[in-house]
């Protein structure tokens, strides 16, 4: 079983191979062409998916040493996602599998979040959870705790109401005029602050559900009185701003994980996404796993942000049930798990 993955759903264009279970490569073009604007534009995005689509395939191919005639199926991200740039990969894929006489593998985008934890490396000492397990997954578009039951099988049991945790942190460092993604900077400057250092608003929520949107509007006003006593403020307080920002962040995302874990009584619990690849939030994982007796899953930093290794993986587990779908999938933008 030869699969070839292909992810286009934002700004990152990818294709991976997995052999019998085994990744082979997993080439990713990330587009620098976003960072002048401070958030990815659709427009650019897929055309810059455009123009990459054919190299990284090829590139992926080779890495793994696998010709093109001898794959097996085609997964591919049918969403959810950016339409444009969605459309570049699946039309990519419908027209590679047309040509090969192989199956197509639809495979939505989220899940593949979720089981990139199961993407296993020649040589690699591979530790994959058991069904049923936790999986906190959070990205610039989604905050979400999600039952995993099966592999096919998948509940949200909580989700953000209004902005993702990835969004309130890119939003806060654009306040403070740093660069975009603002996540990665943050976490840099946040190893040199004070957690303690600032209070924001905490969400009020019930159940499993978050909210960001309250955080990031008293992160702003907070910052605006500051900055009008003081034109400094922020460059003398950026370490410590950055800090507490992501002390508060974590600690909102884990107490309702710890909830749920606690209520469904299940100590196996994942964090994937984008944000997975937080410092202060790995190590959130790490403390609770010695606290609460869970066994915790941090993903590799190459499957936290878009990948197409773990699109690969769905289609894996997908061949196995022979769960193929026809040429005439369209993609779509938006879809729960
Ligand atoms: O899953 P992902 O690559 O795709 C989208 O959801 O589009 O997640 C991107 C998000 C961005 O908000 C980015 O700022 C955040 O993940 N991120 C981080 C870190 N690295 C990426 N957030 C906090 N700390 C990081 N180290």
């Amino acid at each position: 079983m030869i699969i070839l993955g292909i992810e286009s759903s934002c700004d990152d264009t990818s294709a991976a191979v997995i052999k019998d279970g085994v990744l082979l490569s997993n080439v990713t073009a990330s587009q620098a062409v976003h960072e002048a604007y401070g958030g990815v534009v659709p427009e650019l995005a897929s055309r810059a998916h455009q123009q990459n689509i054919v190299p990284v395939v090829d590139h992926a191919l080779k890495k793994a040493g696998v010709e093109r005639e001898e794959l097996s199926a085609i997964a591919f991200t049918r969403g959810p996602g950016l339409m444009g740039s969605l459309l570049v990969g699946v039309s990519f894929a419908k027209g590679l599998a047309a040509s090969l006489n192989i199956p197509m593998i639809e495979v939505n985008h989220l899940q593949g979040h979720v089981l990139a934890h199961f993407v296993r490396e020649e040589g690699d000492e591979h530790k994959a959870p058991p069904f049923p397990f936790l999986c906190l997954l959070v990205s610039g578009g989604n905050s979400q705790i999600i039952l995993v039951r099966a592999y096919n099988d998948m509940e949200i049991i909580g989700k953000t109401i209004d902005d993702a945790a990835g969004e309130a942190i890119d939003k806060c460092s654009k306040v403070m005029g740093m660069g975009y993604p603002g996540g990665p900077i943050v976490d840099r400057l946040a190893r040199q602050g004070n957690p303690k250092a600032f209070q924001f608003a905490r969400p009020q929520i019930a159940d499993y559900d978050y909210s960001f949107s309250g955080l990031k509007t008293s992160f702003l006003y907070n910052l605006r009185d500051w900055v009008a006593s003081d034109v400094d403020f922020i460059e003398k307080n950026k370490a410590d701003l950055c800090a507490s920002l992501e002390y508060t962040i974590v600690d909102i995302l884990m107490k309702k994980l710890r909830k749920a874990a606690k209520d469904l009584k299940i100590k196996h619990v994942a964090v994937a996404g984008g944000v997975s690849a937080n410092t202060g939030l790995r190590e959130a994982f790490q403390e609770h796993a010695k606290k609460y007796g869970w066994t915790v899953y941090i993903p590799k930093f190459g499957y936290t942000t878009d990948n197409a290794a773990m699109i690969a993986m769905v289609g894996c587990f997908k061949f196995q049930d022979r769960d193929f779908c026809s040429m005439d999938k369209p993609a779509y933008s938006r879809v729960d798990i």
